[in-house]
């Protein structure tokens, strides 16, 4: 996943806040982020998201990690969903998102912050959370992935549904780790992975 084609030099830049910027290349649009041009996100990611977060969407989403609303425009045309907030913590990603979509989305808001505190503080529970802040499902990841799933648990409304994003490439040894964060079903709600 998260492949870097040559768009950094042969794309065209499209909108830039800070040292983020997405360029367009070959009908595809990429994400990119400092110097070291890391590649956040893609949208022709856009199959991967539909195949796991399926029609699962309903009544109140929250979403963590924005990249390039590739996730939160197919979450807001699911049928069931009714709001969605999405929680990003980099203002220069948000920048670009706007400037993208000047004026924002129908029925969505999003908050500058970390999913982590926001989790924490709300007073908001969710039918459904998808989880999509992290590049990578490694040894270094998985701890705030569990963290965040358990706190994600613990905003669920009853026959709510978490998704995280399954990277196709993680690593045979992470595999096993990743779904078993969403065996355990906290209160009334479920917590299940669509990957
Ligand atoms: C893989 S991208 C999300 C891609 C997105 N699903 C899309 O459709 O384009 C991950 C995003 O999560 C944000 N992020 C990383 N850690 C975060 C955190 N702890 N809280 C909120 N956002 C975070 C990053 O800045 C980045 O914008």
């Amino acid at each position: 996943m998260r492949m870097t084609p040559q768009y950094f030099s042969a794309g065209k830049i499209i909108a830039e806040n800070g040292d983020v910027r997405v360029y367009e290349f070959e009908g595809d649009l990429f994400l990119d982020k400092g110097v070291s041009h890391f590649l956040w996100a893609r949208s022709s990611e856009l199959r991967e998201y539909k195949n796991q977060i399926k029609n699962y969407p309903k009544g109140n989403c929250l979403e963590i990690g924005l990249g390039l609303g590739i996730s939160t425009k197919y979450i807001l045309t699911c049928q069931r969903t009714k709001y969605l907030t999405t929680v990003e913590k980099n203002p220069d990603v948000i920048g670009v998102f706007f400037k993208l979509n000047p004026g924002g989305l129908d029925q969505h808001k999003i908050v500058l912050g970390n999913g982590v505190d926001f989790l924490i503080t709300t007073e908001e529970t969710f039918d459904f959370v998808f989880l999509d802040f992290y590049s990578l499902i490694d040894e270094d990841t998985l701890p705030e992935i569990a963290l965040v799933v358990g706190l994600a648990k613990s905003k669920l409304n009853k026959k709510g549904k978490i998704i995280a994003w399954f990277d196709p490439f993680t690593p045979e040894e992470f595999v096993l780790p990743f779904f078993s964060l969403f065996e355990a079903v906290v209160g009334e709600g479920g917590a299940e992975n669509g990957g």
